[in-house]
């Protein structure tokens, strides 16, 4: 595709934090109303302006920076052209149906009454002139009465998040709370949201997804379902490749894996540590060091990097390819770092040891454990679907946990790659992993376990909403399901699997009520 392009010579660009459209009146608290729109945007000095999809015209899309307590109410609008500009695929389940574009947000980490989670049928079109079977209302909410964290906002449109996601519908959302500020991280100019996915592009400088046959009887050789998507460039809020000037001091980067499906394994060029203080879910209970940071598809990792003493020096974040990596792979660069005096602030408070509690889930009365199995399927076509539990999204629901229970939820993953399992509504916690003979299981679908459970990584045992579960190992994690009843989905956050078919519905049910 495009010929090369130089790395780390556009700045990086820092996303505007988003002002009420019309501030808090009673207890709605804050409205804003934000437009999908199509725009372009110089993603590198040497690239033709990008025709990018993005909330208020920006990719990634404003910041929403608001207050544990503080409930807002978000009116997501669709402004975009009739017609998609990336390769809709509309021969998996049922897509011919639909219109072309459509789109619905979600609110990924967030703890949301079921009409405002941004349910995959709830989709509509420009000036709502279609709707899905599932949507409720236009405007959203959004309680904010979980724990400080960093969440992020995307679309979730069925069939069709991978495609609207890869045009730009994303942006970050933060929750803050009294008890984070009293930490004396740092802020303002030195707090930095780092959203990271990657993209490939086109000579002209429009983005470049692979197509999609429109019809299986095309004479292309392989009419597969593309079951991932790797770029060619990292793209870090916008810009790819970018570079940022930082002071001789800390500061705390909120990253966010916003890719379709690379997996990223961060560390520093320079062999120093980062300092993680918190995951999906807000604060860990201590901060940790950590040389390599795995961020699977929508994990968030809350760092704190150390310039004190490094004026003059260039640090690069970089992603680790593994063992042998392609040598025309570039994808092991992510960002940079100069450090350049002088120092604005003198940024003398250390890096607080302990920085919350979180209680077990596993001290809870456990009612409910679900084995779910991570598996390769194929569809009516014979083309390659990877699924939950062998069921497809349109097979009724089968999730369906008790509001307040708590269950274990074991993924099996019986395929040959990791998934990142995400459940909406809820924060679970990893319970452990144990491995299994994969082989065995191919050849007469047993399980068994080739060495003890293990641990969650020091860095896991927080409260997390996307788990990596590995393959040939059950990844074990426990939640205590509500506080809100009804529709959800669960799904992995590989995006090429989501919309192929591994995406399956919640439903919370009220033991109460027997209408369920
Ligand atoms: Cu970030 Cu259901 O998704
Ligand atoms: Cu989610
Ligand atoms: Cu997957």
């Amino acid at each position: 595709m495009n010929s090369k392009l130089t790395k780390f010579v556009d700045a990086l660009p820092i996303p505007q934090t988003l002002k009420p459209t019309r501030p808090r009146h009673g207890k709605q608290g804050d409205f804003y109303r934000v437009q999908m729109e199509e725009f372009t945007q110089k993603m590198h000095k040497d690239l033709q302006p990008t025709k990018l999809w993005g909330y208020d015209g920006q990719f990634p899309g404003p910041l929403f920076d608001v207050n544990h307590g503080e409930p807002i109410q978000v009116e997501w609008v669709n402004n975009l052209p009739s017609k998609h500009f990336l390769p809709v695929d509309k021969t998996v389940h049922n897509l011919t149906e639909l219109p072309e574009v459509r789109t619905v947000t979600h609110l990924h980490g967030s703890e949301t009454k079921s009409a405002s989670d941004g349910y995959p049928d709830a989709w509509f079109t420009k000036n709502y002139q279609e709707v899905g079977p599932h949507f409720k209302q236009k405007i959203y909410e959004y309680p904010n009465k979980q724990r400080a964290t960093t969440l992020w906002y995307h679309d979730h449109a069925m069939g069709i998040t991978r495609l609207n996601v890869y045009a730009g519908l994303v942006g970050m959302y933060i929750i803050r709370d009294r008890h984070e500020k009293r930490l004396n991280l740092p802020s303002g100019p030195y707090e930095i949201p780092l959203a990271i996915t990657d993209r490939s592009f086109n000579d002209d400088g429009s983005l470049y997804y692979p197509p999609q046959p429109d019809d299986p009887a095309d004479n292309i050789p392989n009419p597969s379902i593309r079951p991932f998507f790797l770029g060619e460039t990292n793209v870090v809020n916008g810009k790819v490749w970018p570079y940022l000037d930082v002071e001789p001091r800390k500061y705390r980067f909120r990253l966010l894996n916003a890719a379709n499906t690379r997996a990223y394994q961060l560390y520093l060029d320079s062999g120093q540590d980062f300092y993680q203080i918190g995951s999906d879910g807000g604060l860990l209970r201590r901060t940790l060091k950590m040389t390599k940071l795995a961020m699977e598809s929508a994990e968030r990792i809350d760092v704190i990097i150390d310039f004190s003493n490094l004026e003059g020096q260039t640090i690069t974040l970089k992603n680790d390819l593994g063992a042998n990596p392609d040598p025309e792979d570039e994808t092991d660069d992510v960002m940079q770092f100069r450090v350049r005096s002088p120092l604005k602030d003198d940024d003398t408070k250390a890096i607080p040891q302990h920085l919350s509690s979180i209680p077990s889930l596993k001290q809870n009365n456990i009612t409910k454990q679900r084995f779910l199995k991570l598996v390769g399927s194929t569809d009516e076509l014979g083309r390659p679907l990877l699924l939950l539990d062998n069921k497809l999204w349109m097979d009724p629901v089968t999730e369906t946990p008790a509001l307040g229970s708590t269950e274990i939820w074991s993924f099996i993953n019986v395929t040959a790659f990791t998934h990142p399992i995400h459940i909406h509504l809820i924060q679970f916690q990893v319970v452990n992993r144990q491995p299994f003979d994969l082989d065995l299981y191919n050849q007469d679908g047993s399980i068994v376990f080739t060495g003890p459970a293990t641990p969650p990584e020091p860095n896991e045992r927080v409260w997390k909403d996307t788990v990596a579960a590995h393959s040939g190992e059950i990844t074990r994690v426990i939640a205590e399901f509500g506080p809100f009843t009804d529709d959800y989905v669960w799904h992995c956050h590989i995006l090429e699997h989501e919309d192929h078919d591994m995406m399956r519905p919640m439903r919370v049910i009220d033991p109460k009520k027997n209408d369920n």
